[in-house]
């Protein structure tokens, strides 16, 4: 397929030879000279700051073929600092969790936890019984290589679909569910239903549910991927009467680059 590689104003645009609707652009993350350099290692031909061919593995990537490979794609080529979502110390997550007064013995699943930092400050407060789960195993991995081997060890991995999981599904009685950033990527009403189906057959009696996402007046999309915009009421009803909205707030995430993502921190308990 031939194609045609044009840059605007530092952001690379694919544009196939036909037809002309067809543009894809590689992911935010991915954008600038620099990211350029990553970018050539993992997926082309990059001379003087231009990508002059690209592998075919981009291209499916691109065409999003499949969400498995794009999340890959993004945590092979970036470091976990580098990523439009990373958080030196993830206050608002922190802030909740101490509202659920658990005890470190307790289980808490951290749900697309992706090379997350909250891993890092549940194992250092001592806490024994930790789920990280994601789609993409090259999240996971990072994230472990990040702890070290003994700290790492105090982890429970498990590589999963969150819309078609396979493992998650047989967990039980999970003190603490938290999504950060991983719910609003499902558009569609079947992914949802199997996101709060499995939510509801883990969480234990008297659990909480954690949800972080994109606010109504915050993106629209994250990491080149279209999402759902929320506001409490919205992921109130989501989760149905069985849940009780303990607390929310709006938060600004501030991306590397310095521009706020303006998120909804919800705390919900499972009545
Ligand atoms: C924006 S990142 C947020 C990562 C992490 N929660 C954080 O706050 O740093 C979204 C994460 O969701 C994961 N993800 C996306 N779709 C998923 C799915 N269907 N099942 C499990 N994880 C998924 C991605 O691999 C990625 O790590």
């Amino acid at each position: 397929m031939d194609l045609v590689l044009v840059s605007r104003r530092g952001l690379i645009t694919i544009v196939f030879d036909a037809p002309s609707s067809m543009e894809y652009r590689i992911p935010g993350e991915m954008r600038g000279k620099r990211r350029l350099d990553n970018l050539s290692k993992n997926y082309g031909t990059c001379i003087e700051g231009k990508l002059l061919y690209v592998k075919h593995k981009l291209l499916r990537m691109i065409m999003n073929s499949s969400m498995k490979e794009h999340w890959d794609e993004i945590y092979a080529a970036l470091d976990a600092d580098e990523l439009t979502w990373y958080e030196e110390i993830p206050e608002p997550s922190i802030k909740l969790l101490s509202k659920c007064h658990i005890n470190t013995d307790e289980s808490i699943l951290d749900v697309g936890a992706g090379s997350s930092t909250f891993v890092d400050y549940l194992v250092n407060q001592g806490f024994k019984n930790i789920i990280a789960t994601d789609l993409s195993e090259i999240a996971l991995n990072k994230l472990k290589e990040r702890l070290d081997e003994e700290k790492a060890s105090l982890v429970r991995w498990i590589v999963d679909d969150i819309t078609q999981p396979v493992h998650i599904q047989n967990l039980r009685d999970i003190a603490v569910w938290h999504d950060r950033a991983v719910l609003h990527f499902l558009l569609e009403e079947e992914q949802q239903q199997q996101y709060l189906s499995t939510l509801q057959k883990v969480i234990g009696k008297g659990g909480y549910v954690i949800i972080a996402a994109f606010s109504l007046e915050g993106a629209k999309k994250c990491s080149g991927l279209n999402i759902k915009n929320y506001d409490q009421n919205m992921l109130a009803k989501f989760l149905g009467e069985d849940f009780s909205l303990l607390e929310y707030f709006d938060y600004k995430h501030y991306m590397p680059s310095g521009e706020p993502r303006p998120y909804i921190y919800t705390l919900f308990q499972k009545n």
